[in-house]
């Protein structure tokens, strides 16, 4: 069985990223730079936002994290979403979800520029992934992505089984791997008999959140199995994959953690830099 390493897969994609932004810089005689707008308190959130911070001044990209409280109020937000979609020093910007509920995450997302967005949330970038052409494509399924191609570039005509419909997840993936010639099935919480549907998958990928849901004999032999998952459970943090099992019939199998989530973050560093080559 391959173990993923998307640890390493990661690194070496900042390490391009890194030398690109150094010949953007000789170029232009101006570097990529991203915004993080960071609401509240969660710890998850602040987790996640400080390791974008970092991988992103570790590739040499100028960065920048605005913090809100909890209280703040939505125009507060919206004004400052469209004070950095004027400013040129900005070329991403990204509003770390979820947001309170007193602020309308669809408002939030549709203010900021289709041509900043690095999430790929913006209906303008959904739209444009889903009709093939140009677009920012969400990170988390990017990621998911570039490591299936890892392990088999060609995926003509595979079967690829997706776990959850989320707009962050599961849509976006099924239209990267549609454009692959994948045929694919999209699966979710209220699919019928899903062990079934499974099986057919030459590919997985598990967007679910419910901790150890696809077993050993939920997958074929020689699949390809990409765990998105991040539950928290009393034993630690697990995927939505049951690791021992999976890991004696997958041919390819990423772990939780330094599976996806390292890559997420890269290809976040990623999207800021393609929004800068676009509007350079
Ligand atoms: N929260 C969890 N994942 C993500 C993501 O990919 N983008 C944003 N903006 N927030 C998130």
């Amino acid at each position: 069985m391959i173990l993923i390493d998307g640890k390493k897969i990661a690194a070496e994609l900042r390490e391009e990223l890194k030398k690109e932004v150094l010949s953007l810089k000789t170029k232009h005689n101006k570097i990529p730079g991203l915004t993080v707008v960071l609401i509240g308190d969660m710890a998850p959130s602040q987790i996640y936002v400080r390791m974008k911070e970092k991988a992103a001044n570790e590739v040499g990209l100028k960065s920048e994290v605005i913090k809100y409280p909890e209280s703040v109020e939505e125009k507060t937000v919206l004004d400052k979403i469209k004070e950095l979609n004027k400013d040129h020093s900005v070329s991403g910007i990204l509003v770390q979800l979820p947001l309170p509920k007193h602020i309308d995450k669809q408002k939030v997302i549709e203010t900021i520029l289709p041509s900043k967005d690095v999430d790929g949330f913006h209906p303008m970038n959904v739209g444009n992934l889903s009709s093939g052409y140009d677009s920012s494509i969400p990170c988390t399924p990017l990621g998911c992505y570039l490591l299936i191609k890892k392990i088999e570039p060609n995926l003509n005509g595979k079967k690829a089984v997706i776990i959850g419909r989320s707009n962050l997840n599961g849509k976006p993936m099924t239209q990267l791997l549609l454009k692959e010639n994948c045929t694919v099935t999209i699966t979710h919480s209220k699919t019928k008999d899903l062990k079934s549907e499974c099986l057919k998958g030459d590919i997985i990928v598990a967007a679910v959140g419910i901790p150890k849901l696809v077993k050993g004999d939920w997958v074929k032999k020689d699949a390809i199995v990409i765990d998105v998952g991040i539950n928290k459970t009393e034993n630690g943090i697990v995927g939505d994959v049951a690791f021992d099992e999976v890991s004696k019939i997958a041919k390819a199998l990423t772990p939780v953690p330094g599976g996806v989530g390292p890559m997420t973050i890269a290809c976040l560093l990623k999207n800021t830099i393609e929004c800068f080559k676009r509007s350079n």
